[in-house]
């Protein structure tokens, strides 16, 4: 799958409910109004697109949400991709999670083939945590990550870093992530969508972040490389690496080799941009994936070229919600 700036397409980010048991600050509104159940894709429809995807050259999958472990039955989902993974036509399905519900779920997912996990933390004060999810339990986070430590997943810290609110904890939550074997992935928050919030009052670009922890860590640039827009280096004292996803000060559009898929089966061809394909009329109109197929071939050849995120203190960039496609 190639677009017309030359990118090859390999990973599809699937987000398989906008719903959400947290409101972070930075994603969401306090009130939000989510898709009515009736419009959701089933799990077999996603499971099909999935597999029209697999044909077309994908070979990563992360399921996302909102919150991907709260839609009814997702461990079907998951299952029904790792035989892809088992058969070796797909290299990895992960998910990108906030925790709540991991220890639930953590020992199914390895079981079911899933290597790794990203898991949301953004503070590790509890009065904090409960602030910026606007109601979240730290603890069940927490609880959530060691299982999945414990079910043999390799987990890795994803940390929205916010001036003001969480800058003065960033080394602390590096020490912590070290301390049991996690990388850590710090990431700058992206305006999108209405959050009731002012946005330029917490910006916070990454660059200042990695000069601060530089005084404090020995941290060597790393090739390591997981597929997404991180960066890393590694850190000499933790023995683990930081990573750093710079939207906002560093353009990394030139590499881009994703597209994503909302629930209700909406491809979007750029996080940051409008270019869309509707997928969920070709899929039911016929039994066959040819009509699907050709939908996202087309559709390809669309992608933007990338994303022009500006902090505006009056407005997003763009009105969609992080939740409707995850990221
Ligand atoms: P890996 O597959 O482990 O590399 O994960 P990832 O970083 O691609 O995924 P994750 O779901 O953990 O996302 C971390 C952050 O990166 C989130 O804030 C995403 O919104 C952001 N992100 C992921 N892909 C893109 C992208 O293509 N463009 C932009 N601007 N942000 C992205
Ligand atoms: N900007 C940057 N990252 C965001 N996330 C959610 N909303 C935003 C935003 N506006 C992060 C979450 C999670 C990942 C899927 O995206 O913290 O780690
Ligand atoms: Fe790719 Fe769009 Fe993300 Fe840029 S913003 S890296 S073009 S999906």
């Amino acid at each position: 799958m190639q677009d017309r700036f030359g990118r090859t397409v390999t990973y599809l980010r699937l987000s398989v409910t906008d719903r959400c048991d947290l409101r972070c600050i930075y994603c969401m509104a306090e009130e939000m109004t989510f898709v009515p159940r009736r419009d959701l894709l089933s799990l077999e429809e996603l499971d099909r697109v999935c597999g029209v995807f697999i044909r077309l050259g994908v070979r990563k999958i992360r399921l996302t949400g909102g919150e991907p472990l709260v839609r009814g039955g997702i461990m079907t989902l998951v299952h029904a991709l790792a035989r892809h993974v088992a058969e070796g036509t797909l290299e990895e399905v992960t998910l990108t999670t906030n925790g709540t519900r991991l220890a639930r779920h953590a020992g199914e997912l390895a079981a079911a083939g899933v290597r790794r996990v990203n898991v949301s933390l953004d503070s590790l004060n509890p009065d904090r945590f409960r602030t910026m999810t606007r109601h979240g339990d730290l603890a069940q986070v927490l609880e959530g990550i060691s299982a999945a430590a414990q079910a043999g997943l390799a987990v890795r810290i994803n940390t929205v870093a916010l001036a003001g609110i969480n800058e003065d904890e960033l080394a602390e939550l590096v020490l912590w992530s070290g301390a049991r074997g996690h990388d850590i992935c710090f990431i700058e928050a992206m305006p999108m969508g209405d959050t009731g919030q002012d946005r330029t009052a917490h910006y916070l670009p990454l660059s200042l972040v990695r000069n601060r922890l530089a005084r404090r860590f020995t941290l060597n640039t790393s090739a390591h490389r997981t597929g997404g827009p991180a960066r890393y280096v590694h850190c000499v004292e933790t023995g683990q690496r930081i990573g750093f996803i710079t939207p906002m000060t560093h353009n990394f559009c030139e590499s881009c080799n994703r597209v994503r898929l909302s629930c209700t089966g909406t491809l979007f061809l750029c996080l940051g941009q409008e270019e869309t394909a509707d997928l969920r009329a070709p899929l039911r109109r016929s039994e066959s994936d040819e009509l699907l197929t050709a939908a996202i071939t087309e559709a390809l050849w669309r992608k933007p070229r990338g994303h022009d995120f500006v902090i505006d203190r009056n407005r997003p960039t763009l009105a969609r919600h992080m939740s409707v496609t995850g990221g």
